[in-house]
């Protein structure tokens, strides 16, 4: 008797973990973070290069099983697409468009109107005003017009706003062309394609800050001029020693919507060198920030994606830019997802 009772506990026991091994399988775990974004109606984006998509197969592997959507890192700036000024390059953009349209990737442009990345011979002509407008113009409907019907999502006007202050940044089309410049970008944008939808995109502007009212500022004058804005993007590049709290990036972003805007993250990936910690500490805490950022966002009224600037710690700007090692991002060097990836699924989860 006492025999027969322990075989049916094992047999029920090897039921139970039957069952429970099958019920995992219907789980959300296994669902690719795309898959878990088109149950929250939210696009998952990262950038990338056009080698990172074509020569290396772990990179791309990851791109177009768990993204939707990729932005260029810096082959459609204007200093890589229009290096002088009667020849545009688009070798390493369409490489990268192609690549994207060909397997079920949306590409986000990035950017038109930016003060950095600028070539030489635009400064030439910063004191002629009606020669840097037909620059302005030339460029944004050849590269609009270019990837017309193929480029989803533009980021028209990149980081317009002073940090310190929240005021207009002298750039050298604020100077030359003066706030005109705005709408003209954003019109001809749009003329150039119709469906695509425009940005205004800027960092540090998550959290409430001199730099985010001036933001705000500006989109409400875009509001009131009719300029033709689909919506802003929030980059969120963070820093894991001062990461901003859930309730703050929902009533800033929330202000956003209230204005008819889509709400876009278009460039998250968090700076760990100063955070104080072993290492292990460290990833728990980046997991915990991407969990919170995410779920905040996804709170968020009119919020439509989540990009983040790369997916491998492997090519983060970071690292170069700061000379310093970080891990800012999803996947680790080798590839393998870190606990920020399963932070950002629990997001999605709804956890
Ligand atoms: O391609 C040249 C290479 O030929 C040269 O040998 C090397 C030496 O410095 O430079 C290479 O170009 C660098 C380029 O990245 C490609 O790696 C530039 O110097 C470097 O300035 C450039 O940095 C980019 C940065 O924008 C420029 O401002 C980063 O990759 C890119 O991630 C970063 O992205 C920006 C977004 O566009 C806007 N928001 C902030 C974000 C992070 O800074």
């Amino acid at each position: 008797m006492r025999v027969q009772k322990t075989y049916w506990t094992v047999a029920l026991m090897l039921l139970i973990a039957v069952y429970s091994f099958a019920g995992s399988l219907n789980t959300n775990t296994g669902l690719s973070l795309k898959e878990l974004g088109a149950k929250r109606n939210v696009l998952i984006g990262t950038t990338a290069t056009a080698w990172q998509l074509i020569q290396d197969g772990a990179f791309s592997d990851i791109a177009v099983r768990e993204f939707d959507i990729v932005t260029p890192e810096n082959a459609m700036k204007f200093g890589n697409i229009h290096r002088t000024e009667k020849a545009y390059d688009f070798g390493e953009a369409d490489a990268i468009v192609d690549f994207c349209l060909s397997n079920n990737l949306k590409v986000r442009g990035h950017t038109l109107v930016w003060h950095t990345q600028l070539p030489g011979w635009v400064e030439i002509f910063k004191n002629d005003k009606g020669r840097m407008k037909k620059i302005m113009k030339d460029h944004i409907k050849t590269v609009v017009g270019h990837y017309k019907g193929k480029v989803a999502y533009w980021d028209v006007v990149n980081e317009a706003v002073r940090d310190e202050d929240g005021e207009l940044r002298e750039t050298v089309w604020y100077k030359s062309i003066g706030k005109e410049y705005f709408k003209l970008a954003f019109k001809w944008a749009r003329e150039a394609d119709p469906k695509a939808k425009l940005f205004y995109n800027d960092y540090a502007s998550e959290i409430f800050s001199k730099k985010s009212d001036g933001i705000y500022a500006l989109m409400q004058y875009f509001k009131k001029e009719h300029i033709p804005i689909d919506g802003i993007g929030f980059q969120m590049h963070l820093d894991l020693a001062n990461p901003p709290s859930r309730e703050v990036i929902v009533s800033n972003l929330n202000r956003f919507a209230d204005l008819g805007l889509e709400i876009h993250v278009t460039e998250m990936d968090v700076k760990t060198m100063d955070f104080k910690g072993t290492k292990k500490q460290m990833e728990k805490a980046l997991a915990q920030v991407y969990q919170d950022v995410f779920a905040a966002c996804l709170s968020v009224k009119n919020f439509k994606n989540f990009t983040l600037w790369g997916l491998t710690d492997k090519y983060t700007w970071l690292s170069l830019t700061y000379g310093s090692v970080n891990y800012p991002l999803i996947f680790d060097n080798q590839y393998k997802p870190k606990e920020s990836y399963y932070g950002m699924k629990r997001a999605l989860e709804g956890m």
